[in-house]
């Protein structure tokens, strides 16, 4: 029997959904055991979140520090193939999920395996995943295969419609108008096809075209535009407020207050207004970057390492 491990951290549930219909093909193959680890914090975030936790989550994530966490309830650490599924909080892996990338247990993990990174996001997810891909090679793994299950609506509707859900832990339509918030339904019960994808490639090993196959099945689609909006928005201005946040003190210090709320105040402008503003800035130059475009499209889907 070969051994596969998913691990995750899921506030809603949301991602929790789309590991365990994910993981379904394996189950019922009869030739896979499927361990289930859930990454457990010291101190957990609280869900759905209050306002300025929210935004104190920010210079913490954006600048990869991690929070302290449980080691896995596992018995064993030798796996067949793992499963690292994450979100994203602010352009980078959840604080959770990163906490257990820097950990001594994920070094034994994931040394050696192949890794497949499966991701429930809104649709920002591109810098998060260049530094997971960066961070798989210094543990020693070989990242095979990624997936990523993301919310449809547009990306202003999107805004709304997930802040609704963070901060009610709701999932139905905000003003009975709105589009359900998150991953549709359709799409987290559609996961299996992914995992019967992978699964194929597990029986001998043979992953070298697996992220082609997976591509093929529309398992991951890059949006030009917000993959360049995203690359600007976390060098130019997220490290620079994360930092800015961070000489006052850590997660919780009175110290930092007034600077996350600035942040706070800042945030919603930048996406109404600044971003909106890129767009128009990225269309007009579109036709002259059409060969970059193309190219960031087929490495950003891929799964390896610049
Ligand atoms: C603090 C915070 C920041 C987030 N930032 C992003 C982001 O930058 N990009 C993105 O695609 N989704 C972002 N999301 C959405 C999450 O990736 C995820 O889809 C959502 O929180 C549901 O995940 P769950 O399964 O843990 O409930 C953010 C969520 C939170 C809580």
């Amino acid at each position: 029997m070969k051994k596969v491990l998913c691990v995750y951290y899921s506030q809603s549930g949301q991602l929790t959904q789309i590991v365990k219909n994910f993981a379904k093909p394996f189950e019922k193959s009869g030739e896979y055991t499927v361990t289930f680890a859930p990454i457990e914090l010291v101190n957990d975030y609280e869900f759905p979140w209050k306002g300025y936790n929210f935004f104190d989550a920010f210079a913490e994530s954006v600048n990869k520090i991690p929070c302290e966490i449980k080691p896995l309830h596992i018995e064993n650490e030798d796996f067949d193939l793992i499963v690292f599924a994450y979100t994203v909080w602010y352009m980078m892996p959840a604080i959770p999920a990163n906490s257990f990338l820097l950990s001594d247990q994920a070094k034994r993990i994931f040394k050696n395996k192949p890794v497949i990174t499966l991701l429930g996001v809104r649709n920002m997810w591109v810098v998060a995943q260049e530094y997971v891909k960066s961070r798989i090679v210094e543990l020693n793994g070989n990242l095979v295969g990624n997936i990523v299950l993301r919310d449809r609506a547009e990306n202003l509707t999107g805004i709304v419609t997930i802040s609704y859900f963070l901060f009610t832990g709701r999932k139905d339509r905000f003003l009975g108008f709105f589009p359900k918030p998150g991953i549709s339904d359709k799409d987290i019960a559609s996961a299996d096809k992914f995992g019967d994808i992978v699964k194929n490639h597990t029986v001998n090993n043979t992953f070298e075209k697996l992220q082609e196959e997976l591509i093929k099945a529309k398992a991951v689609k890059i949006n030009a535009y917000l993959a360049t909006v995203e690359r600007m928005a976390y060098k130019r201005v997220f490290l620079k407020w994360a930092g800015f946040i961070l000489k006052k003190g850590g997660p919780g210090d009175p110290a930092r207050r007034k600077r996350v709320k600035m942040f706070a105040f800042y945030f919603p402008f930048a996406i109404l207004v600044i971003a909106p503003i890129e767009y128009i800035f990225f269309l007009i130059f579109a036709p002259f970057r059409i060969k970059t475009i193309k190219k960031d499209k087929v490495y950003f889907s891929g799964v390896n390492l610049k």
